[in-house]
């Protein structure tokens, strides 16, 4: 905001105006983050359901995204203000009361620091909440204040995978009226981050509750895990994206009548070490192929047909990440993947050199230049090949929010999209009791003491820090009740994750 802006409102209003209409402005350190994490999904139409001085759309003007704000002010003195400085006409600010305005229709983004004030001294408490059930068919309590009226209404308006970023004070996370607003929002889409502002006195010097930043991004069928952070100053909202959460809390486990505040707290991991071994111990990760020219070496069906490659020159092999969806990789998802014309096969030039159509393949990567690439001209001969059996279990080496094991059951080896696990000699029956483990909570808890960068925005997994992490030792597989494979694995194709009764049993790890 234009300091002058702010200065020549301060000097002409009385402190106790702006605590009647709740005019606490926010930082520009907070606003522009907001705006900046709005605008990353490219939204045109926005809403500032409490526009005070403007600071967010002056955030939000310039990007090249960005194309119009509506917004509301119901003190007609800040209006006063505020409309004489925004007169573009892509701002359509309306001097009215934003709780009485329904049915504005679908929004792209909302952008807001709504009025904290408490509901029971409202006149018009009454008719809001009753516009609240009747709209969004909830019941609220006359406890609720109008920063979680505002956030209500503003979810509910929002388009489905529309964004909403929204300053509030987080006592609604364990308050008995919030167990509606925490309803409200796990049913309505998906949490992307709870963030607490531990520097509240920097940030709202004159705001006496605990206040946050809430980011979420409205879903049909939400299911990301939500993940609670606290900043200590305001510059770390600069780079976000690095900061690891405090606790990123299961969204099957999370209960809208819990008390979240919580989570803000690091839990405590005790382990039972007498029950944990490293992984190493049953066999290590590696990394995968490192061709040097992916797509040199990648092939399609159609790239096959084209070069008329001999079937027994090619391996299957995923080459991306993506390539992989579930938690299991199986034939089917292979032969899909053929069907669908992926690049899922690697070519062996080497073991197939007699053949003509190699030998021109061979000529043509030399034309190209390929064995002039940092690794093949390092290789003899240039074209050879990391040897790699296929592996059946598979680690994605970069994955945001956690990480990403898959069970493959296919003879796919992998590029270096992946680390894939090599069992030792007649360990093969706890290939699946691990793929369990690392799939549950409890396995998920420990494993992070062990990966440093595990929680970061963009994880990156060395093969190391899984050949030392912890896993259940033999002796505790054999001393748990007997699992049934068959069944966990249809479970985790369908849902991706493994049973709850499953998932009580690794929580004994956990002290
Ligand atoms: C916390 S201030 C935020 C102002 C500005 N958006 C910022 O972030 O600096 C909330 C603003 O909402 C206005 N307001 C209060 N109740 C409102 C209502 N029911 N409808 C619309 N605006 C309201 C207040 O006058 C105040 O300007």
């Amino acid at each position: 905001m234009e300091n002058n802006l702010f200065l020549s409102y301060s000097s002409q209003t009385d402190i106790s105006h702006r605590k009647k209409f709740g005019q606490f402005f926010t930082p520009l350190v907070i606003a522009k983050f907001m705006a900046r994490w709005l605008l990353a999904n490219k939204h045109q139409n926005f809403l500032d359901p409490a526009f005070g001085l403007g600071i967010f759309v002056e955030q939000l003007e310039g990007f090249k995204d960005f194309k119009s704000l509506m917004a509301y002010e119901v003190d007609n003195h800040i209006y006063s203000f505020a409309k004489a400085h925004f007169s573009a006409d892509y701002i359509s600010l309306k001097n009215s009361d934003y709780l009485q305005d329904w049915g504005l229709g679908e929004i792209d983004a909302v952008i807001c620091n709504p009025p904290y004030m408490k509901f029971q001294n409202f006149t018009e408490k009454d008719e809001i909440l009753a516009n609240i059930q009747k709209n969004l068919g909830i019941k609220v309590s006359g406890y609720t204040n109008t920063a979680s009226a505002f956030l209500l209404k503003s979810v509910s308006e929002l388009k489905e995978g529309g964004r909403l970023a929204y300053i509030m004070p987080f006592e609604f996370m364990n308050a008995g009226y919030g167990e509606a607003v925490k309803d409200y929002l796990l049913r309505s889409g998906e949490i992307e981050a709870f963030i607490q502002v531990d520097c509240e006195k920097e940030a709202f010097s004159e705001v006496v509750t605990s206040v946050g930043i809430i980011l979420f991004h409205k879903k049909k069928n939400p299911n990301k895990d939500i993940s609670f952070f606290a900043v200590k100053s305001l510059d770390e909202l600069g780079h976000f994206e690095k900061i690891i959460p405090i606790r990123t809390v299961s969204r099957k486990l999370i209960q809208a009548r819990d008390k979240w505040a919580k989570y803000f707290s690091k839990e405590e991991i005790n382990l039972k070490f007498e029950h944990l071994v490293p992984l190493k111990s049953y066999g290590n990760f590696s990394r995968g192929i490192a061709t040097g020219a992916n797509s040199y070496f990648s092939f399609s069906e159609s790239k096959v047909r084209q070069n008329n490659m001999p079937k027994s020159s090619l391996v299957p092999c995923i080459t991306k990440s993506n390539q992989i969806k579930g938690a299991i990789f199986d034939q089917s998802d292979l032969n899909k993947l053929i069907s669908l014309d992926s690049e899922i096969y690697l070519v062996n030039l080497e073991s197939n050199s007699s053949s003509d159509d190699i030998k021109r393949y061979i000529a043509q990567g030399e034309k190209d230049g390929i064995h002039l690439r940092y690794l093949t001209k390092m290789r003899s001969p240039w074209y050879k090949l990391e040897k790699r059996k296929p592996s059946g279990l598979l680690f994605g080496v970069f994955s945001r929010n956690g990480y990403k094991v898959i069970r493959n059951t296919t003879e796919a080896v992998c590029l270096t999209c992946y680390h894939g696990f090599n069992l030792k000699a007649d360990y093969s029956k706890y290939l699946d009791l691990l793929f369990f483990y690392l799939l549950s909570d409890a396995g998920n808890k420990i494993m992070q003491i062990n990966m440093r960068k595990y929680g970061d925005g963009l994880d990156k997994f060395e093969p190391n820090d899984l050949n030392d992490s912890l896993v259940p030792s033999p002796e505790w597989f054999s001393s748990v009740d007997k699992i049934d494979i068959k069944a966990e694995l249809e479970i985790i194709k369908g849902t991706g994750k493994i049973s709850f009764s499953l998932n009580q049993i690794f929580e004994d790890l956990l002290k």
